[in-house]
């Protein structure tokens, strides 16, 4: 979102074609309001018509105050005077009113320079935060993504971390249906703010849950799902790390750009595995699409859903045909389906239930600790695992990668 000060209420449609979405405001105190509101605001255009002693003082004011914001200013007519006091005040570009074009690429600089500075900033002064994301996929449908990532979602959130769950299932996306939530927005509002997405942005299309979770649904059309370029999830993700504890991303069982988008930004890939023979084998498939993609082994865990199901497959199989260990296993049950159904994460409501305690394992040693890669080790922490049904799987002949 861009921040204008211009009196003219046609402005607003006149500028944001240029600039992607524009918040309107009238005085200079309305808008050092609305930037103390907005705290990670990137960008201030000043209108026209807006007298230059007050244009300049309020740079003035914005290089001091916030050194990261880019103030344009608008004028009817450029002429060395404006130029070189506006420069003075810490304007940082000048653009005649009538140059949409013109606007459009001093507002894509004045962005790159600030995420510059503020990744700068970020990594001399490490004061931003920086989510860890986590991406739940199975190339199957069914094989329980959505309620892995809602529970595992829910339960970091009620336990005080900052969490985003974004619903990748574009076209059939059931997050907010799983959650019992009614979604206002949803990614598709995203879209006419490609290349100025920042945290009101991200504000604007999230839906609260009562465990204090932040969720980004689907949209409700399915067509919509190809009015979304990939690209919109990975700017989606760079902006939402800066402002979250955990990103996670539900997907769609199949290979989407905006999936690929989500791995290359993810530091750990959830993948689900069943007892079922085309469950294997796409997870098989899928290992060998996630080593052509070059996505480092390390940031991948299995989990064994359904996994004391008794269907003639048994989870030493799975970890011969996959040649990698099972991570955590998830028990079946039919109080799963009942607590979708009841729209309550099964983990929140029954939180000593068999499927409760492999997810919070799940939650505890993988998706919070900082080094995925120590699912090889064996040593880790065994606080609640408890129960052989969840603990990690492991076996001599099935070597880790
Ligand atoms: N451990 C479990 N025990 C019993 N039922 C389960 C378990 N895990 C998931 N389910 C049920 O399996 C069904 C599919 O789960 P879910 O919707 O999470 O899968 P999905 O992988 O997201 O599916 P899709 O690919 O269609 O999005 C749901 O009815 C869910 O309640
Ligand atoms: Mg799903």
């Amino acid at each position: 979102m861009t921040l204008l000060w211009d009196a003219d209420p046609a402005a607003t449609d006149r500028y944001d074609f240029a600039v992607g979405q524009v918040t309107r405001v009238d005085t200079q105190a309305a808008m050092v309001r609305a930037l103390e509101e907005a705290p990670d605001e990137q960008l201030v255009l000043i209108g026209p018509d807006v007298d230059m002693e007050g244009a300049c003082q309020f740079s003035e004011f914005c290089r001091v105050e916030r050194p990261n914001l880019g103030v344009l200013l608008l004028r009817r007519r450029l002429d060395v005077n404006v130029l070189g006091q506006a420069l003075r005040s810490g304007v940082r570009e000048v653009i005649t009113a009538d140059d949409l074009t013109g606007l459009a690429d001093a507002a894509r600089r004045s962005r790159e320079l600030t995420s510059r500075v503020a990744g700068h900033a970020g990594d001399t002064a490490g004061s931003t935060r920086s989510a860890r994301v986590v991406t739940i996929f199975s190339a199957k449908g069914g094989v329980g993504k959505t309620t892995f990532a809602t529970n595992l979602s829910t339960y970091l959130a009620s336990t005080g971390s900052k969490v985003l769950l974004i619903d990748l299932d574009l076209a059939f996306g059931d997050v907010g249906i799983s959650l019992q939530m009614l979604p206002q927005n949803s990614i598709i509002d995203l879209v006419g703010m490609a290349g100025h997405i920042d945290e009101q942005a991200i504000k604007s299309v999230v839906t609260k849950h009562d465990s204090g979770l932040d969720t980004i649904s689907a949209p409700a059309e399915p067509s919509d799902a190809d009015r979304i370029p990939g690209s919109i999830v990975g700017e989606l993700i760079r902006v939402a790390k800066r402002h979250y504890d955990y990103v996670l991303l539900d997907t769609p069982p199949a290979f989407t750009s905006h999936v690929l988008a989500g791995f290359d930004d993810s530091d750990l890939l959830v993948l689900i595995a069943t007892l079922d023979i085309p469950a294997v084998k796409n997870l098989r498939l899928t290992l060998d699409t996630l080593d052509l993609l070059g996505n480092p082994k390390d940031t991948r865990l299995i989990v064994l859903n359904r996994s004391d199901a008794k269907v003639g497959l048994r989870a030493e199989d799975v970890v011969a045909a996959l040649k990698q260990d099972i991570a955590v296993m998830v028990p079946n049950s039919a109080a799963v389906p009942a607590s979708v159904n009841r729209g309550v994460p099964i983990i929140l409501d029954e939180p000593k239930h068999p499927v409760s305690v492999a997810l919070r394992e799940l939650a505890e040693k993988f998706v919070r600790a900082p080094e995925p890669g120590t699912q090889a080790d064996g040593g880790q922490k065994s606080s609640e695992a408890g129960s052989g049904r969840t603990s990690r799987w492991s076996l001599s002949r099935g070597g880790n990668r």
